[in-house]
């Protein structure tokens, strides 16, 4: 759920939220929120790297889009983030 939702999906406002901090020319912010956009981005590829063999090893019984699914609409229903929630089912009309 971690690499394939919610840091997957955080992305968007990250992305907003780092264009904010320049557009406000606080640029300790910005940088503070690239720095974490390089680090999720690394572990989304770790996600994207690993899922697949995490699934087969503990018998998934469908495919990664099936897991992923089941995953968003957890955290949608379930998050106390509203910009979790957000994210999600944003993620969720896209797909
Ligand atoms: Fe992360």
């Amino acid at each position: 759920m971690l690499t394939h939702v919610i840091e997957a999906d955080s992305f968007k406002y990250k992305h907003q939220t780092y264009q904010e901090h320049v557009k406000h020319e606080d640029m300790e912010s910005a940088e503070a929120v690239l720095y974490d956009i390089m680090d999720e981005t690394m572990h989304v590829r770790y996600g994207h790297k690993w899922t697949a063999k995490l699934m087969e090893r503990y018998q998934y019984p469908g495919p990664l889009e099936q897991l992923v699914a089941e995953c968003r609409e957890i955290l949608i229903n379930h998050s106390i983030n509203p910009l979790q929630r957000a994210s999600a089912e944003q993620a969720k009309r896209s797909s």
